[in-house]
């Protein structure tokens, strides 16, 4: 049985069929050809989880796990290192340098002498600034990361060590999203952030379809019946939203879409709450939740929950030490945003008001990800008590 800690839960009011295609299948089709052609590449594993599934009151649950993604600790790599290969491809050929450059020739060095002129930069609480960094440094081009003063020593390492240049601003994530913005365009930087804005919306565009590889893999692993469920967390919603419109184009019924995000970084739940307009997080930020400490939503990610999602969960930080203790019990690694999904998850399981509004019963099928590793593994030791 799992601890219980007071949530929230929040079936969309909305919920309905989103009017807005925020990301097509050809963008998806190009992206799934590009990264699973990269070096290293392989599908990340789907485990079953009986005995969990058993505990929740409910007929199965998988959880794809995402530790193992291209050495870098989370579904992250497959996001922003996309982009940068896709913002480097477009600025040879506005160069003229090269009229359609592709990731292999990048991965191959062979327009290194372009490249390296041309810097990237985001903001980040940890895991895309790894993914860019990593792009980056594979590709040939210079890298600059903003992370507010928050984050963990141990992800600006991980950062650092892929070459970029790191910025430390005062603030929250949100600030350190302006901060990248407003510095990169003094500078003539490329930003290839993973929240869009009113005016920016490709590369986030891109990096949402680099996501939805995760999803559709754990769809072909899928065994048996599909999913009658699925629970996703959300930082600034681009994951989700991704995850939403691969179970939405693939599966008829669709799940339901269930999104957890963190009790004091619930900006999709305030957005929900306030009849779909776009809202910030009441909350602090203050969360051990990294990945998911977002205080305002991604304008597409939004247009694609705002009406797909079933039911907004916000969950305290408790239960999210709890999911990481409860998944390496069953020898998965998981990180304290990784492990938020499953979070939501034993919670409303536990709940039978919960138990109701989400339809979850002993039929439920259900997919959760565990989004990360350990990317932080100092804080992963303390919390779980065992080294990853
Ligand atoms: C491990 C992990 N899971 C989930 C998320 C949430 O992703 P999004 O901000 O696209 O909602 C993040 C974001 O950084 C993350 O690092």
């Amino acid at each position: 049985m799992a601890d219980s800690f007071p949530f929230r839960c929040l079936p969309n009011p909305r919920r309905g069929a989103p009017g807005i295609v925020v990301l097509p299948q050809g963008g998806f089709r190009r992206a799934r050809a590009d990264i699973s052609a990269w070096p290293g590449y392989a599908p990340t594993a789907l485990h079953a989880l009986p005995g969990v599934a058993a505990e929740a009151g409910i007929a199965a649950l998988h959880v794809k796990d995402e530790s193992g993604r291209f050495g870098l600790g989370s579904f992250k790599a497959l996001g922003g290192a996309y982009a940068v290969a896709g913002v480097l491809c477009a600025e040879l050929a506005r160069r003229g340098a090269a009229l359609s450059a592709t990731t292999a020739d990048l991965f191959a060095g062979r327009y290194a002498a372009d490249t390296r002129d041309i810097t990237v930069a985001c903001a980040t609480d940890g895991n895309h600034g790894r993914s860019v960094a990593w792009g980056a440094q594979r590709f040939g081009a210079a890298c600059a990361i903003f992370v507010h003063e928050g984050v963990s020593g141990g992800r600006i390492d991980a950062i650092a060590r892929y070459g970029a240049a790191i910025h430390v601003v005062p603030g929250t994530y949100d600030d350190a999203v302006r901060a990248a913005a407003a510095e990169a365009e003094r500078q003539g930087w490329f930003v290839v952030s993973d929240t869009s804005w009113p005016g920016y919306t490709e590369v986030p565009r891109d990096i949402m379809q680099g996501y939805r590889v995760m999803a559709e893999e754990a769809l072909d692993q899928w065994p048996g019946p599909p999913p009658t469920h699925v629970f996703i967390q959300g930082g600034v919603g681009g994951v989700a939203a991704a995850v939403s419109v691969s179970v939405r184009t693939r599966l008829d019924p669709a799940p339901s879409l269930v999104v957890v995000e963190p009790e004091r970084a619930a900006c999709l739940l305030a957005s929900a709450a306030a009849g779909g307009t776009p809202t910030p997080a009441t909350g602090d930020l203050d969360t051990i939740m990294a990945g998911l400490a977002c205080g305002e939503p991604s304008l597409i990610a939004w247009q694609e929950l705002d009406r797909a999602a079933a039911a907004f969960l916000a969950v305290p930080d408790a239960a999210a030490v709890g999911a990481m203790r409860r998944l390496a019990r069953e020898g998965i690694v998981s990180g304290e945003s990784g492990a938020a999904g499953l979070a939501g998850l034993l919670l409303a399981a536990e709940d039978p008001a919960a138990r109701t509004a989400l339809a979850l019963g002993p039929d439920s099928r259900v997919l959760v990800f565990s989004t990360e590793g350990a990317t932080d593994p100092a804080l992963y030791a303390r919390l779980v008590g065992t080294a990853a």
